[in-house]
């Protein structure tokens, strides 16, 4: 992220003064405009239901999201923010005529950024407003940024992409998925592709099972309304996992372009094996304390159904059907109210053929990398050395590398997001053909009934979980 993009931009945010707005996408144009990566020109229309605000109330709020971000109140010109409220149904031709207004006042050239920012029960709607109000296309740039959730299933996200591509093309569709904006999770291209050595190991021949976890220490808050309805499979694997897996298993691109990117993992997503009931676990949390504050049973959680069976936790494990991952199992696991808060990828390389350390109590010589993606951001390859002196033993001690000892800063997720929408490179964007792959390949496990296996908050999750035919129990463990 290190270009200013050219075109000075009118973005337009449908739920422009909720919560998502306030915690990441103001900050975050706020991030862009101090560094001089956004037009100075650019101008921001929030878009509300109702008339609780206006111009000057949106300037101020907008002053404390940046303030709260840490940010100067002013890292966004107040000139260039607005407010309309559109009413319920919304008046497109109003939202039309103040954005022709703002444009012409700041002197742009239709270059536009719609971003709905909303529940998705308002995205079709919204879109089919748009469209029909004719601000679908426009004499500059016009861009649909598509929050998440994108359908809650195969179905329901196909019929949404048919509305949107009947009124966009795909080339100017952004679907959000945040994990695609940390710095992290990119840079995993570059880990495999600009080192040979490890590229050359990527593969069944060396790789002996591939684990991805993101585990959250909190419980689910005051989302317990929304997460009924999803559950971990919906509200992380389907999305956030499902696209580190494709980062990890794709083949190498044949450029860094973003259709070539997203057609590789098109065709791993594609070559998933069919999954079934025994492939998963599910889990949920019960009463318990986290950091010694008192955590509830998800059951009894606020917004949560009575004889609700949604879970909190999963791991599954999938099978890629190509060349290069034949027989590789993949060990995906999330949850909420799990030991601590991390994100990593395992790749546990076969061990050597022989071992030749038996004698010294060393039976298992399998190299792991560790890829961390969040928190203490790094990588950490383990292998076996041999501590000097006599008797003759091994130690198994961590190569590794941190971000934080290395750089001296992180770019947030929405900022490299943001920063991509305004430049139009969609590589961090998911296609529409990648979400519909991913829901039609967990289309067996979604409609689960049964009720999940208890866990304690701060445990890694139900002991059934390690039923699985895990090569390295250690592995689903912290490092
Ligand atoms: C969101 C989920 O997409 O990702 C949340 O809806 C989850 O339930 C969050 O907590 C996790 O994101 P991060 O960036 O904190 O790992």
């Amino acid at each position: 992220m290190n270009a200013r993009c050219a075109d000075p931009t009118l973005l337009i945010i449908f739920g422009g003064t909720g919560d998502l707005s306030r915690r990441k996408l103001l900050p975050a144009l706020g991030r862009l405009a101090a560094a001089g990566l956004m037009h100075g020109n650019s101008q921001v229309l929030a878009l509300g239901r109702s008339d609780d605000h206006d111009d000057t109330s949106f300037r101020a709020l907008t002053a404390e999201a940046l303030a709260a971000a840490k940010l100067a109140e002013d890292a966004l010109d107040p000139n260039a923010l607005h407010y309309q409220a559109t009413g319920s149904p919304a008046d497109f031709a109003a939202v039309r005529a103040r954005i022709e207004r703002i444009e012409k006042e700041a002197g742009l050239a239709q270059s536009r950024v719609f971003y709905l920012a909303l529940p998705p029960q308002a995205f079709a709607p919204t879109i089919t407003g748009l469209g029909e109000a004719g601000l679908n296309r426009s004499e500059g740039n016009t861009r649909l940024v598509v929050e998440k959730p994108f359908g809650r299933d195969f179905a329901s996200a196909h019929a949404l992409n048919q509305v949107v591509h009947r009124w966009f093309d795909e080339s100017q569709i952004y679907r959000i998925d945040h994990y695609l904006g940390k710095d992290p999770v990119q840079n995993l291209l570059v880990l495999r592709l600009a080192n040979a050595f490890i590229e050359s190991l990527w593969n069944r021949n060396h790789v002996e099972a591939v684990q991805i976890t993101a585990a959250e220490s909190l419980g689910v808050g005051t989302r317990a309304g929304y997460y009924d309805h999803a559950g971990a499979l919906r509200d992380m694997v389907q999305n956030h996992l499902t696209q580190l897996m494709t980062l990890v298993a794709m083949e190498p691109p044949t450029s860094l372009s973003a259709e070539a990117i997203r057609r590789e993992k098109i065709k791993v997503l594609e070559a998933v094996e069919p999954l079934s009931a025994k492939d998963i676990v599910r889990g949920r949390y019960t009463a318990g304390s986290i950091d010694g504050k008192a955590l509830p049973a998800y059951v009894d959680s606020e917004g949560v159904a009575a004889g609700s069976t949604t879970e909190t936790f999963v791991a599954l494990r999938l099978g890629i059907s190509n060349w290069r991952w034949q027989g590789v199992p993949f060990y995906l696991r999330t949850g909420k109210a799990l030991a601590r808060r991390l994100t990593e990828i395992a790749i546990r390389f076969r061990g050597a053929p022989v071992h030749l350390f038996e004698s010294l109590g060393v039976s298992d010589t399998a190299d792991v990398l560790r890829i961390r993606l969040q928190p203490d951001e790094g990588f950490s390859l383990h292998i076996d050395v041999k501590i000097p002196g006599t008797p003759f033993r091994l130690q198994r001690i961590p190569l590794s590398f941190s971000y934080d000892d290395r750089f001296d800063h992180m770019p947030e997720a929405y900022t490299t997001l943001l920063h991509d929408v305004l430049c139009g490179d969609q590589t961090l964007f998911v296609h529409a053909d990648e979400v519909e792959s991913s829901w039609r390949a967990y289309a067996p496990l979604l409609d689960a009934t049964d009720t999940p296996f208890d866990y304690a908050p701060g445990s890694w999750g139900p002991c059934e979980a390690e039923c699985f035919e895990i090569p390295d129990k250690e592995l689903w463990r912290d490092s």
